[in-house]
């Protein structure tokens, strides 16, 4: 009975990170990527799971080089973003989150 219970606490702490870690992604995105990418959340609703993994690899490399190599010049004023020190700190957190509301999650975050 004591080990179940341990282990139903377990789970709980677990799911609980779980949830900080994509809150924190929610907020960075919010303040570093809807500013340029309009339709906010919807945004996040445009690719599933497995595309949002492939961009957030590696401290999300893959995401930052489409934007620092962009000809867009829209793009290029987020170079700074992604080649300074405070987006690879943020990728896994921004990785969570966006991966938790993919297109195929079926959830959607809370509009705030
Ligand atoms: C300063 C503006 C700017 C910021 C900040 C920015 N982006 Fe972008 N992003 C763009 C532009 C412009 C493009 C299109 C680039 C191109 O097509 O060459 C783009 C392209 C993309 C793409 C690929 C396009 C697609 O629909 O497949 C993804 C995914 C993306 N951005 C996600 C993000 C995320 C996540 C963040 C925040 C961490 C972010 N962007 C921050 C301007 C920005």
């Amino acid at each position: 009975m004591i080990k179940y219970i341990a282990y139903i606490l377990l789970l709980f702490m677990l799911q609980t990170t779980l949830e900080a870690a994509s809150y924190k992604g929610q907020s960075e995105f919010v303040r570093q990527c809807v500013k340029c990418h309009k339709g906010g959340q919807d945004f996040v609703a445009t690719k599933r799971a497995i595309e949002w993994k492939k961009l957030m690899a590696k401290k999300g490399e893959p995401l930052a080089k489409l934007h620092i190599n962009s000809t867009d010049e829209n793009a290029l004023k987020s170079t700074e973003y992604f080649s300074g020190s405070r987006y690879p700190k943020f990728a896994k957190h921004l990785k969570d989150f966006l991966v938790d509301y993919a297109s195929d999650s079926g959830r959607v975050p809370a509009c705030n």
